[in-house]
């Protein structure tokens, strides 16, 4: 098992280059399952989440393949077809979830494990479940397992309203399954990230009819078979993000390319407001300049277009040394705090009231040897060792590997003192 240890205090400078988006590859790759033919992906980041979805679809008959410009090729296999994604895979990715809809549609029948538990709190199905049996699926749990069949799908309205809002793989998989219903399938309260609107683009490019993605109502006419097509993936909001956040958070300077500015506006917005000097610099890419007053600033998680969960633990790491009080609430995961604890190892002020904390910046974190416990949890505290004063000793990096490509690699080519060391040193 390997560590990541970063000796903290060096400001990050240079250019950097964001990479596809996990978020949004995953359900476009699952969603290959119900296409004709050959397609190639583009722009797919080398992750283990996107090797343990190959795996998966390996497993279900098609052929992955990956060539080294980051580009992925899914077609038929010519093996046997199957429609079991099993639990020794899915467990180990939430997102094996996505085949559900491309299997049901596709082939009338599906079987998917649970996931189980995730680190994030409580994340039901039952929207995604509720969705499909709105499409004329018959559902059933059984041995662990999500047993879906349908001999037709009917077009209908789906309200995805949840207790916290939309479900993004939820809307994935309703939309794809509703490709191969009879006739027009409304979704309502459909989630808007834009992930979810880069795969409606995906399915229109292999012949779906869909329309209105992006706002929360979608609407997808039965519009089967897909063929397959040559596609890029948009670039990851996430790892933007959490770039401009370590470039901060260090006084650095940077520029960060590759990426959708559109994407990112509640982020940048926020991210003028707590201090940190942010500017677009061209069409896809920002400048960042650290070294300002950093100040408090208080935000709540939301989904699109608000600022997103996937980087409240990133920006919670940096105002740790905010001066004053921010208050962070998470609407979307409210359980998604874990690195709280380990950031108060490193000598953060914070204190946790349910879904909200109340951060009270102190002049320095100092480094020391903390436990990443999920993959944003872990960014935030490289963020937060980048900033620190002395080694800060990361345990457990199969999360961060499992969503940001090459992140060490690519802080180190900003001057960011980190390396791997074996967990035995
Ligand atoms: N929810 C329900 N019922 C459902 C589905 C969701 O109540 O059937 C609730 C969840 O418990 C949560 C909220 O609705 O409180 C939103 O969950 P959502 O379904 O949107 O999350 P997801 O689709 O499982 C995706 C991303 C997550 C990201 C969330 C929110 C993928 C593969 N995963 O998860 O990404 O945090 O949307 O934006 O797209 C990450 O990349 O680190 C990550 C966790």
């Amino acid at each position: 098992m390997e560590r990541l240890a970063i000796q903290g205090g060096n400001p990050l400078r240079g250019i950097v280059r964001i990479g596809g988006a996990k978020n949004a590859a995953l359900p476009i790759m699952a969603a290959c399952l119900a296409v004709e033919g050959r397609t190639t992906l583009r722009n797919v980041p080398d992750l283990t989440d996107v090797r343990t979805l190959s795996d998966v679809l390996t497993r279900l008959g098609l052929k992955v393949t990956r060539d080294v410009d980051n580009h992925l090729t899914i077609e038929e296999g010519g093996g046997p077809r199957s429609q079991v994604a099993d639990y020794e895979l899915v467990r180990q990715m939430r997102a094996s979830v996505c085949v559900l809809g491309p299997l049901l549609g596709r082939y009338g029948e599906a079987r998917v494990a649970l996931p189980g538990g995730c680190q994030i709190g409580h994340r039901p199905l039952d929207l995604h479940l509720k969705g499909l049996e709105a499409l004329g699926a018959s559902i059933r749990i059984e041995h662990g397992d999500i047993i879906a069949s349908a001999t037709k799908l009917r077009g209908t309205t789906i309200d995805l309203a949840g207790p916290r809002g939309s479900t993004v793989t939820g809307t994935c998989n309703l939309m794809t399954a509703a490709v191969f219903a009879e006739g027009e399938t409304v979704i309502e309260h459909a989630a808007r990230e834009p992930e979810v609107c880069d795969l409606a683009e995906f399915l229109r490019d292999c012949g779906a009819i869909i329309n209105g993605h992006g706002t929360e109502t979608i609407r997808i006419a039965g519009s089967a078979p897909l063929y397959g097509t040559d596609y890029a993936i948009i670039p990851d909001r996430i790892e933007a993000a959490t770039f401009m956040t370590a470039v901060a958070a260090t006084g650095g300077a940077a520029r960060i390319e590759g990426l959708r500015l559109d994407h990112l506006e509640s982020v940048l917005e926020w991210a003028a407001a707590a201090g940190i000097n942010v500017k677009p610099a061209g069409p896809d890419a920002i400048h960042v300049a650290g070294g300002g007053a950093l100040k408090a600033c208080d935000f709540a998680a939301r989904p699109y277009p608000g600022i997103p969960t996937d980087v409240q633990a990133q920006l919670s790491a940096i105002l740790c040394t905010a001066p004053g009080t921010s208050v962070v609430v998470d609407t979307v995961f409210p359980d998604r705090f874990l690195h709280v604890p380990e950031l108060q190892r490193m000598g953060a002020k914070i204190e946790r009231d349910g879904n909200r904390i109340r951060i009270t910046g102190v002049s320095r974190l100092s480094g020391t040897a903390v436990r990443a416990t999920d993959l944003r949890a872990s960014a935030a505290l490289v963020i937060a060792g980048l900033a620190a004063e002395g080694t800060t000793v990361i345990d457990d990096l199969p999360h961060l590997d499992r969503g940001y490509e090459h992140l060490d690699r690519k802080l180190r080519s900003l001057g960011a003192k980190v390396a791997r060391v074996s967990a035995e040193l």
